[in-house]
């Protein structure tokens, strides 16, 4: 027991078990037991450790770490970290095992410690680390989407707005829509990642720590860029952990909405790209369904990952100053959005890679009506106002369609009859390709601007 003296009376059971959080926050023990490492060499350093206390605490602490690598177990000694019941948290954990191990010089390890700057401690190592992880991830699925825009360069497909076909575009283009925005996301991470990478060790419960403890000496060893500057805001900053949700839900959010897509591109109505089997499954009643299970938990997981963000904006709205125990409730839903978007990823990356393209349910798509925009676009090179030749060629579209035929099915008296800045070349407007090839502004969809663009993402992921 942590404060044992000052109580008549064990805790209530209920209350122990409701106040216990090592079965979900023993994922910390690598982020603790780094942090109680560095502090017991600050410790030494400030002379209120010998060098034998501090190694004999180095050496519990790193068996400690295989212990808990090897597995958690509340039986069975032997096969990795036994817990205890009176084992509240990870912290109380590590350190009722230090003592079991090098016994006296353990209950010298928290000295001006307090699980307040300890807990804020782990935590930030925690997401630093996680965020680390997630960068790759994200990367490995950009390069995907950059190979197989690379793989399928050339192919046209129709662009839609509102799921209306809307103008034709190259499908790398398409593709590639989706990496600028997880760039987006992997900046926002190492944003994250900037303001997570603070020490707060050294903050104590609240008002600082007594000892001449080197903060800076501390940063240095666990790979913190600063030190905090407030110890009451320190043991309850858990603004890095909003931030982190925040750009987790928005990158989630990004692969939901490229999910949805594909689940509609691989429709038989669309039928523009087939998903592989090992990322579809079946029907247990029909025979002839394969379904992209994969993709719809891709889209459905979002919703967790947004509450998650909620989840600890409610918990940190309104609460008193410092450290209160309801941030105790900071950690579940972290792990969660971790846990998710490790899972995601990967399946997200083996979706694109395996994906397989059909050229001519992508051209087939295409329709006629696709290219008003360059009818009126024509107008415009010949001296007629934008808004004039919007409303020409609205007549024109409306003309072919009462008569059921392709634009390019009206004859030149009838073009010429609708405005006589229209000549024997218009008919050339009706060509896709030539469409596409026009879009030649940086960022548009033409060859020459798309290969720029994948030029432009290789250098990112260089980098
Ligand atoms: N398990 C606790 C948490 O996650 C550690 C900090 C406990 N601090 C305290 N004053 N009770 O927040």
């Amino acid at each position: 027991m942590l404060w044992g003296s000052r109580f008549d009376k064990a805790l209530d059971e209920l209350v122990a078990r409701f106040n216990n959080s090592f079965y979900f926050d023993w994922r910390l023990y690598d982020a603790d037991i780094r942090g109680s490492i560095a502090y017991a060499q600050a410790l030494a350093r400030a002379g209120l450790l010998t060098d034998a206390e501090m190694r004999a605490i180095e050496r519990g602490l790193n068996q400690i770490r295989d212990e808990f690598a090897r597995g958690v177990s509340s039986t069975e000694p032997g096969t990795g970290f036994v817990a205890q019941p009176d084992d509240e948290d990870i912290h109380t954990a590590v350190e009722r095992r230090l003592f079991e191990l090098i016994g006296d010089p353990a209950h010298k390890l928290h000295t001006g410690r307090s699980r307040n700057d300890q807990v804020a401690t782990d935590t930030r190592l925690y997401v630093m680390d996680a965020i680390d992880r997630l960068q790759s991830q994200v990367s490995r699925l950009q390069s995907q989407l950059v190979a197989q825009a690379e793989r399928h360069f050339g192919i046209l497909m129709p662009g839609y707005t509102h799921v209306r076909r809307a103008q034709p575009i190259l499908f790398s283009h398409y593709l590639l829509s989706f990496f600028w925005m997880l760039h987006r996301d992997r900046e926002r991470f190492a944003d994250a990642k900037k303001r997570a990478s603070v020490l707060p060790l050294g903050a104590g419960a609240l008002a600082g720590n007594p000892f001449h403890i080197d903060r800076e000496f501390l940063a240095r060893a666990l790979g913190f860029e600063r030190v905090s500057e407030n110890s009451l805001d320190a043991v309850s900053d858990r603004d890095f952990i909003a931030e982190f949700l925040f750009a987790a839900s928005l990158l989630q959010i990004h692969l939901s909405r490229l999910a949805e897509d594909l689940i509609l591109y691989s429709a038989p109505e669309f039928g523009f790209i087939a998903l592989d089997d090992a990322y579809t499954t079946g029907s247990s009643l029909m025979p002839q369904k394969k379904n992209p299970d994969a993709l719809e938990l891709v889209r459905g997981k979002t919703g967790r990952t947004i509450s998650n963000l909620q989840a600890l904006l409610i918990t940190l709205k309104g609460l008193p100053s410092t450290y209160n125990k309801d941030l105790q409730e900071d950690k579940e839903p972290l792990f969660d959005a971790v846990d998710t978007l490790e899972m995601t990823l990967p399946v997200v990356a083996g979706v694109i890679q395996t994906l397989r393209v059909n050229v001519d349910a992508m051209r087939a798509a295409l329709d006629e009506g696709m290219l008003a925009t360059d009818l009126a676009e024509y107008l415009v090179r010949r001296g007629v106002p934008f808004r004039r030749a919007h409303h020409l060629v609205g007549a024109l579209v409306k003309q072919a369609e009462t008569r059921g035929v392709k634009l390019s099915a009206l004859s030149l008296d009838e073009f010429r009859a609708v405005s006589d800045a229209f000549s024997e070349d218009v008919y050339a407007v009706f060509d896709f390709d030539a469409s596409v090839k026009a879009r030649d502004v940086f960022g548009g969809t033409s060859p020459r601007a798309v290969r720029e663009q994948i030029a432009d993402a290789k250098k990112v992921l260089a980098k």
